[in-house]
């Protein structure tokens, strides 16, 4: 949520700082502004809307200074307005400052300032974060050798909530200093510039080698040096990561939007994670998980916790697990689990899933089970996140960066890499034969080839999109591991194309739901489990009675029994097949909002990180 983007080095800051944001429009996108040093003032331009809106505004300014601060917000304290963008300056305007966070205590601190005559022009939090560091600058700091960075010190340890901040100062006239706590923050190293951002696509194109800061430590950045200090600005070394993402893979390749890209991407992400486990040494899966059986089996339960749709890849892994392993699994929603004192001992496993590792109430519910002695496990896309740092071991989903704000290839490398792991378990524990591993394995390497099946022929889906894309609300329906891929069909749906839409397990409809089942109303149903097919055709059958349109998504023969239509996707093993089943559905969600005229990758309200409450 919001993104924040810096540069200082020789070049003009102002061009790369509006390519960053473009590129991290995903974390927020309701205004945007930057501010670079020049003839030793902060020049700040700022507005509400788009980054498209911002470029038109900066680039006639033609602004030469080569040190820049960047944002893109995602508004919560104050509505997205020219004074309320980011970056915010002090009454003296000697510091600049862009934020992504909240600051909790910000109405105190800002009654203090106020008290002690400082202004302020927007509603923000953020606006206090300048005002403050110029208070410590002029009041209390005096003995420090780096006084910009004890200023900012003085300031930080103030603050409630959380934040990744950047702060540039016309005093200060070769320096950014950056400081995080609980919300992301990346330095890009080149050669005689440095960059900063929220997130790594952001500077892809311009570097490789990464600094990940970590919570309360601050970075002084000059063009040639990057100096790391902890809480107590005691200065220490860090090594720098390689990411080896491809810059392009950041990039459209073509497509008209990320989302149809990146959902196209899946056959290779899945071939990727599958190549990268299947080759381990020892048949391992994961070299740096060490389960014992006998922790295995000393396990009460394990607890699968994250939100949205890594939840829903989830509620998919407690199938699998509890298929194969047989060992309870209770999937829950971070920002639940968090408050509700859940039942987690050092007899709980607890994995986290999220793509981006920055999810607040995902990371927040990880610590919680830490703290009640639990080991916990993050599987994540995005390397060196902060859920990586937290959590005693981490699997990586090789998705490769995701930018539209609807997940599709992050969800179908969670769903697979769980499956994987399930199997490691199962393996450890012995609850599966060697003839049933062999078989699944099978099954697996074979889905890369029958995702692009799946992908090659998309006629149906847009001539249904077609059909039901002005319609209200609609529902979707399915048993078991169905079920799960009903509710990430409906969150799509959702998402991007604004329609109302409920997931139900098939036999629950009839208590209660089913009475909003009326004439025209469209149904769409999974049905991929042999043995359950018989009843999710009884279910299909009874909306049919009461009117309703339906669409089924099946790997079976079914009879069509006045199904209006039928999408068949390949056969796999019914443990997999969640795998294939929502491929139709993240393309009918895409083809509709097409249809509707929506911004794909950018829906309205969402932002692609949830760093707050
Ligand atoms: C997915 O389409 C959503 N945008 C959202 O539900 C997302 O999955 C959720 O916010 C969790 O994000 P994370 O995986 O980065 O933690």
């Amino acid at each position: 949520m919001c993104g924040i983007v810096g540069y200082i080095g020789n070049k003009k800051a102002a061009p790369i700082l509006l390519e960053g944001l473009s590129a991290l429009e995903y974390r927020g996108y309701d205004s945007a502004g930057i501010a670079v040093l020049e003839n030793n003032k902060i020049i700040t331009k700022k507005d509400k809307g788009r980054v498209s809106n911002l470029a038109s505004i900066v680039t006639p300014c033609n602004l030469k200074g080569s040190i820049g601060i960047a944002h893109t917000r995602w508004a919560t304290h104050g509505i997205p307005s020219m004074e309320n963008s980011h970056p915010h300056l002090d009454n003296s305007s000697s510091f600049g400052v862009v934020h992504n966070g909240i600051i909790e205590n910000y109405n105190d601190i800002k009654l203090f300032l106020i008290e002690n005559g400082y202004n302020f022009l927007s509603q923000t939090d953020t606006e206090v974060i300048p005002n403050l560091i110029h208070y410590h600058f002029k009041n209390t700091v005096s003995n420090y050798q780096d006084k910009f960075l004890a200023s900012v010190k003085s300031a930080v340890s103030e603050l409630k909530g959380s934040y990744a901040i950047e702060v540039i100062s016309p005093l200060f006239p070769d320096k950014i200093i950056v400081v995080r706590k609980d919300s992301p923050l990346v330095i890009g190293i080149a050669n005689g510039e440095n960059y900063i951002a929220s997130d790594i696509p952001a500077i892809l194109p311009y570097t490789k080698n990464f600094y990940f800061l970590d919570d309360n430590e601050f970075a002084v950045i000059s063009k040639n040096t990057v100096k790391f200090y902890d809480n107590n600005l005691l200065e220490h070394k860090k090594e720098t990561k390689l990411i080896n993402w491809d810059a392009s893979s950041a990039g459209k390749n073509g497509y008209d939007d990320y989302m149809l890209k990146e959902i196209y991407e899946q056959p290779d992400v899945i071939a990727e994670t599958i190549k990268t486990r299947f080759s381990m040494p020892n048949n391992n899966y994961f070299d740096n998980l060490d389960f014992s059986k006998e922790y295995l089996e000393s396990l009460n339960n394990i607890y699968i916790v994250a939100c949205g749709t890594a939840m829903h890849a989830g509620l998919v892994g407690k199938n699998v697990i509890e298929n194969l392993c047989r060992i309870p699994v209770e999937v829950d929603i971070a920002s639940e689990f968090r408050y509700r004192n859940p039942i987690v001992n050092d007899k709980t496993l607890c994995i986290y899933i999220s793509q981006s590792g920055e999810t607040a109430d995902t990371i927040a519910a990880l610590k919680l089970a830490k703290s009640k002695g639990a080991k916990t496990l993050a599987i994540s896309n995005v390397f060196g996140s902060s859920i990586t740092r937290e959590a005693d071991y981490t699997i990586y989903t090789h998705a490769g960066p995701e930018i539209a704000v609807a997940s599709t290839k992050a969800y179908s490398a969670q769903v697979i890499l769980i499956t994987i792991f399930a199997m490691y378990l199962a393996e450890v524990l012995g609850t599966i034969s060697s003839e049933d591993i062999s078989k699944l394995k099978l099954e697996i390497t074979e889905l890369p080839k029958k995702l692009e099946t799946i992908l090659n022929d998309t006629t149906q889906i847009k001539k249904f999109a077609k059909i039901v894309c002005t319609e209200k609300d609609m529902f979707f329906l399915g048993r078991n591991i169905d079920y799960c891929t009903a509710l990430e069909g409906s969150l799509k749906l959702k998402e991007i194309s604004y329609i109302h839409s409920e997931a139900y397990a098939s036999g629950e409809l009839k208590h209660g739901p089913i009475a909003l089942i009326e004439n025209g109303i469209t149904v769409i149903g999974i049905i991929t489990n042999p043995e359950l097919v018989e009843k999710s055709l009884s279910n299909i059958q009874e909306v049919i009675t009461r009117g309703a349109k339906t669409l089924v998504i099946t790997n079976q023969s079914l009879p069509n029994n006045n199904i209006d239509n039928i999408i068949k996707i390949p056969e796999t093993h019914p443990l997999l097949a969640p795998i294939l089943s929502i491929i139709p559905l993240q393309l009918l969600s895409y083809y509709i909002a097409k249809s509707k005229e929506l911004d794909v990758d950018k829906p309205r309200n969402l932002a692609k990180s949830v760093t707050v409450e």
